[in-house]
């Protein structure tokens, strides 16, 4: 994220002189106080270069007309709201996004008065976050920097009627915003960088905010028992790490509500292992636990009025001389056995152990974890959606509701008696691999063993976290996919 680029909020009024955002209709016409503002002639303008440059209002849709006579701005910048459907649903983060785009004067000012749309303080507030998030990159390896496409710094103005309340709205953005830039960061940073150690250490300095963190290493789950998870980071030269955090802002009788992530950094298959074509991917193999760890930041930042624990599985599966085999049979920390079928199948060994752990501890009012499990879940919902599989459909719609809410929109996907069949094993209680078909619930079905009932939802994130569809918000290849989702739901449920 570039540090340089500065939001900030002020009252109508002011239209600076660099960039100069405007909104108008598919009639061309921006609201009334802001054609006052700007003038009559630049009115004409917009609608003279609209003709010649073939723009007609349209949603998602922008113009910019440089050095524009009427107006004394550097450039003016139009932007379309398109219909009264379009006005019906606007994406505000995205919006945002699209704006922060098409501005790259050292000062911007966008008028919030859009044509035929109510503009809330919480609207504003997030078209702010969308164009804070427009601006992240990950460019930290490269030791030539690309001056063309730093369109990093800089300040950006949202002109609103309420200044104060946009600003208060914002303030708890700011922490989702730095939540998930230190999401993309992680899934982003390469694996010799990022190891399970390393990873526990970013972890760790979330206790600058007032998160508990705990950090335990292969001798302290040796003593607990967490053998799956082991048995995953055994033919690597780097130990295993699981992480817990703990923001404790509720009221100290309140059962905490629990998030996990499987948090592999590098998934090269093991013994069972992967083509080599795209293997460098794998090294987002973590995203769910960099998820966790964002969300954790974000929480914790705006002061979240809940107790929650975060806790995420840190381990790199390798194929070694001391790597777990094809065969192998592992106990896990909840006594059942899992024979191990395909090494690669390694997520649901790691999130067994996790999700019993934290069960058992914290005694959660859910949990929730999020993987990238799957490729399945790419087969079944490309990247737009998550698979979504829960015991509880009351936690299932809350989830669905703030995916709508925040643009991180998760699919139901079903779990049953009919999946259970199919991991059933030879010589164990269970097998990690159920086979080809519906590879996504197998793999959910495997983790219910491990929930004791607990209400509990599987998000798995391997279409969404990562190789991620571009849009006005992510033009990375991490999304941080999650954070503002799970912000959402804890903000509109789990606060007081
Ligand atoms: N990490 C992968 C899943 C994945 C695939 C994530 C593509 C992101 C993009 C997971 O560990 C895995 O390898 N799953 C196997 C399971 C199979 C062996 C039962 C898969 O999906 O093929
Ligand atoms: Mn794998
Ligand atoms: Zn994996």
């Amino acid at each position: 994220m570039a540090d340089s680029f500065k939001i900030d909020f002020q009252a109508h009024g002011a239209l600076g002189t660099g960039d100069l955002i405007v909104f108008v209709g598919e009639d061309l016409k921006p609201t009334p106080a802001v054609a006052k503002q700007i003038g009559p002639k630049a009115v004409q303008l917009i609608a003279k270069a609209a003709a010649a440059e073939n723009f007609k209002g349209k949603a998602k849709s922008a113009m910019v007309i440089t050095a524009p006579s009427a107006v004394a701005v550097d450039r003016l910048v139009v932007v379309g709201v398109g219909g009264e459907k379009d006005r019906a649903n606007v994406d505000w983060a995205q919006l945002g996004g699209l704006i922060s785009g098409k501005v790259n004067g050292k000062a911007a000012v966008a008028m919030l008065d859009l044509p035929g749309i109510e503009v809330s303080a919480d609207a504003a507030a997030d078209v702010a976050l969308g164009a804070q998030l427009r601006r992240y990159s990950f460019d930290h390896y490269k030791t030539k920097k690309d001056d063309a496409k730093a369109n990093t710094g800089g300040k950006l103005s949202f002109s609103v009627a309420d200044p104060a309340a946009a600003k208060k709205a914002y303030k708890a953005r700011e922490g989702v915003a730095a939540g998930i830039t230190i999401a993309r960061d992680l899934v982003n940073e390469p694996p010799n960088v990022l190891g399970p150690r390393e990873f526990a250490a970013r972890a760790e300095a979330l206790t600058k905010l007032g998160v508990e963190v705990e950090i335990l290493d292969d001798k302290a789950m040796q003593k607990l028992g967490m053998r799956a998870l082991l048995g995953v980071g055994q033919g690597s030269v780097r130990g295993s790490r699981v992480a817990i955090m703990r923001w404790n802002g509720g009221k100290a009788s309140d059962k905490p509500i629990a998030f996990v992530g499987k948090g592999v950094v590098f998934d090269s298959g093991g013994i069972s292992i992967k083509p080599a074509q795209g293997m460098e991917d794998m090294k987002g193999d973590m995203a769910g636990a960099a998820c966790v760890v964002g969300l954790m930041h974000a929480l914790a930042s705006r002061k979240a009025k809940a107790n929650v624990v975060g806790a995420i599985g840190l381990v790199e599966n390798m194929p070694d001389g001391n790597a777990q085999r094809p065969g192998d049979i592992v106990t896990t920390l909840s006594g059942q056995t899992i024979e191990i079928i395909n090494t690669d199948a390694e997520g649901r060994l790691v999130l067994a152990d996790v999700l019993w752990y934290v069960q058992d501890r914290f005694k959660p009012k859910f949990m929730i974890d999020l993987a990238t499990l799957t490729g399945a879940i790419l087969v079944a919902l490309a990247q737009e959606y998550a698979g979504l599989f829960s015991n509880n459909d009351e936690l299932a719609q809350r989830i669905t509701k703030a995916g709508l809410e925040t643009g991180e929109r998760v699919w139901r996907m079903p779990l049953g008696p009919e999946f259970d069949k199919l991991i059933e094993s030879k010589f164990a209680d269970m097998k990690n691999s159920g086979g080809r078909h519906g590879g996504s619930s197998t793999a959910a079905a495997l983790l219910q063993r491990f929930v004791n009932d607990v209400p509990w939802a599987h998000l798995d994130i391997a279409g969404t976290a990562m190789g991620s569809p571009q849009n006005e918000i992510n033009k990375g290849w991490s999304s941080g996919w999650g954070v503002r989702l799970l912000d959402r739901l804890v903000r509109d449920h789990y606060e007081g």
